[in-house]
């Protein structure tokens, strides 16, 4: 038995305001005149949190593009322009969602390691460490704060670098940034990481471990999305802790069947992470009974709309190619259905599910 032995995130933050900070956490690790680079979500373009951006010197603002999830074409245009203009940086900090994090983790990674992204999608290909990186979420969910990869979309999956280097240096968890996040969004990435509990709690790699992390992170999505009246500060503080929680559960687990088909859809139809997971979750009963039931309620009780019909007109090519990318995700299958997967997710199954979305 081989056991993980894994990296994680070197120092952490958590606190109402504690992003006022960032500035002198960053000083440390500032390399000569070399810039910190600052990967803002392009939603807070004329926000009051783009100007508390604590630029020094030569440091560069730069809005993050993440109208679509973060692409192996974008990591590598954005790690060359960042080479060609300043040499080398002293480290990439990204704030904004699950994207932007990605995003952050993949171009630090690509200052140094050589080639295309798309080389190093998949489990330890990444060569040498990255530069300095740090996270900021400003919406709870995802995990990616704490995840040891960053998914990207290449031109043949949909993977990410997962590896030693990728998690970040340092992470600033404050949920004053999370509290004007949009309704709809602050649901679908809080199923993000509800999901991530269900997968991770019911699935086959389950250890003391990851029950720990995955039980109390759950028990906060069910308080702030089922059992409270009203959305408060305190929701968010709480949140953002689930998602902390979620991320480490996962980290010695994974994910499972909800993941592994909504990776297809993002695939083919650029689906975004936390809606695909809730529009094939909503369809998941005959996997996880007991989490699909509350999901149900909690997305009643949210009064938010969960689309269907989604794979109405797509041809047999394409359902092809879908089936192709979440069967790819054997680690994910594995967990959710044990060493037998492929007798149980066989191709026509699937296709009936994909039907189904
Ligand atoms: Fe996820």
């Amino acid at each position: 038995m081989q056991f993980r032995n894994f990296r994680m995130v070197n120092y952490v933050v958590y606190g109402r305001g504690s992003f006022d900070q960032l500035d002198e956490i960053l000083a440390p690790n500032r390399k000569g005149d070399a810039p910190m680079i600052f990967l803002l979500d392009h939603f807070f373009k004329g926000k009051a949190l783009a100007g508390r951006i604590p630029l020094q010197g030569r440091d560069k603002l730069i809005f993050a593009d993440v109208t679509y999830e973060p692409k192996t074409t974008q990591v590598d245009q954005l790690a060359s322009a960042l080479k060609e203009e300043f040499g080398t940086v002293s480290g990439i900090i990204g704030i904004g969602g699950g994207s932007t994090m990605d995003l952050a983790k993949a171009v630090a990674l690509m200052m140094t390691n050589e080639g295309s992204s798309a080389d190093y999608q998949g489990w330890d290909l990444v060569k040498v460490p990255g530069v300095y990186k740090v996270g900021i979420p400003t919406i709870s969910g995802t995990g990616a704060e704490v995840s040891r990869t960053c998914v990207l979309t290449g031109p043949t999956r949909k993977l990410g670098m997962n590896s030693d280097f990728t998690p970040f240096d340092q992470i600033v968890l404050d949920p004053a940034l999370t509290t004007n996040a949009p309704v709809n969004q602050r649901f679908y990435t809080g199923m993000d990481c509800y999901i991530h509990c269900i997968e991770s709690l019911q699935g086959t790699y389950l250890n003391e471990f990851s029950k720990s992390y995955g039980e109390k992170a759950l028990e906060l999505c069910q308080e702030v999305f089922l059992h409270k009246d009203k959305w408060d500060d305190h929701s968010d503080d709480q949140l953002m802790m689930a998602s902390y929680a979620g991320g480490m559960s996962i980290a010695y687990s994974q994910v499972g069947v909800a993941h592994a088909v909504s990776y297809g859809l993002a695939f083919l139809l650029g689906t975004k992470h936390g809606i695909g997971n809730c529009i094939v979750f909503n369809h998941l009963e005959a996997f996880y009974p007991e989490g699909v039931r509350e999901f149900h309620e909690m997305v009643k009780k949210n009064n938010i709309d969960i689309p269907t019909g989604v794979c109405k007109n797509l041809t047999d090519a394409q359902f092809d190619t879908m089936i192709n990318v979440s069967l790819g995700m054997k680690p994910l299958w594995e967990n959710a259905l044990g060493k037998d997967w492929e007798k149980i997710m066989t191709r026509e199954r699937l296709r009936a599910l994909y039907e189904r979305l």
